[in-house]
């Protein structure tokens, strides 16, 4: 197993030349930390400092307190308004010219990876910035929603609280997005895990399945996770930092 970035380098030189190379990005909270966006399971702060977003961030929670599920989300929804791609999803979506075909797919719901430029991104959990109706599944605008007394949107068809556009604990991922990831994982040359903790299936699966199907897998985070051990390569640093190397040596090999 590789352990750091130069080892890594002649591994990706194939891949480069490869008309037809296939890699997928599989990308969670890491990489929006430096970006000022809290991990999922770093301390919370603030106002929130006493909330477990386990028990915030469930369809139970929403039906017993819709009011205090929906201001968490719209603090996080202000922290990621005012975030920026940081270094790592600007080099993301400068590593595309590199290969055939990049695919990220992300846990995230920052939507940052999007407004950095990358071209094919796969939301398994959701958009932060969308609402729907919690009844009818619908995506609902705000300026089309309608406003209880007590400072809650509803859905101007059937009246019921509207809710993100976010995956919950407990509830299915978007079948379309889940179903495209987990084939794009089976028909890549590599995949590198990015900032997970790799704790949450089904996209804890996605870097096993890509190894199963033959893929090398590169794992860039701070700390061990379960992904490590499957993992060809290890590059222990920060994604900002790493990936902006690592694009770098990517164009000194291409020139
Ligand atoms: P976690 O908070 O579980 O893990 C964040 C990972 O990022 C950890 O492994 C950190 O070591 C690593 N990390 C922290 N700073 C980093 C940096 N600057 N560069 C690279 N890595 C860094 O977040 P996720 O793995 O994304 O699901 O959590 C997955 C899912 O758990 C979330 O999408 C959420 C939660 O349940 C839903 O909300 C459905």
């Amino acid at each position: 197993m590789l352990t750091n970035l130069q080892s890594l380098i002649p591994h990706l030189r194939p891949l480069i030349s490869n008309p037809s190379s296939r890699v997928v990005i599989l990308t969670g909270a890491g990489v929006s930390e430096e970006s000022g966006i809290p991990t999922f399971r770093d301390a919370q702060t603030g106002l929130w400092a006493k909330y477990d977003p386990l028990e915030l961030a469930t369809p139970d929670a929403f039906a017993r307190n819709p009011k205090l599920v929906w201001e968490w989300y719209e603090w996080r929804r202000a922290l990621c308004r005012d975030a920026k791609p940081n270094p790592g999803h600007d080099a993301l979506a400068a590593m595309e010219k590199f290969f055939a075909r990049l695919v990220i797919v992300t846990q995230n719901i920052d939507g940052l990876h999007r407004v950095a430029g990358s071209r094919d991104v796969i939301e398994l959990h959701g958009n932060l910035q969308r609402d729907k109706c919690s009844r009818e599944n619908v995506m609902v605008e705000r300026a089309n929603a309608c406003t209880t007394n007590d400072g809650l949107l509803v859905c101007p068809q059937c009246g019921a609280y509207l809710r993100p556009d976010v995956v919950w604990f407990g509830e299915t991922l978007p079948r379309d997005a889940l179903e495209r990831a987990f084939r794009e994982a089976m028909l890549c040359d590599a995949l590198f895990s990015i900032g997970t903790s790799g704790l949450v299936e089904p996209a804890a699966s996605l870097p096993r399945l890509a190894k199963q199907a033959g893929a090398f897998i590169v794992e860039i985070n701070p700390a061990p996770t379960p992904i490590s051990e499957i993992a060809d390569a290890i590059v222990r640093g920060k994604a900002g930092q790493v990936l902006s190397e690592l694009v770098r040596a990517m164009e000194r090999l291409g020139s």
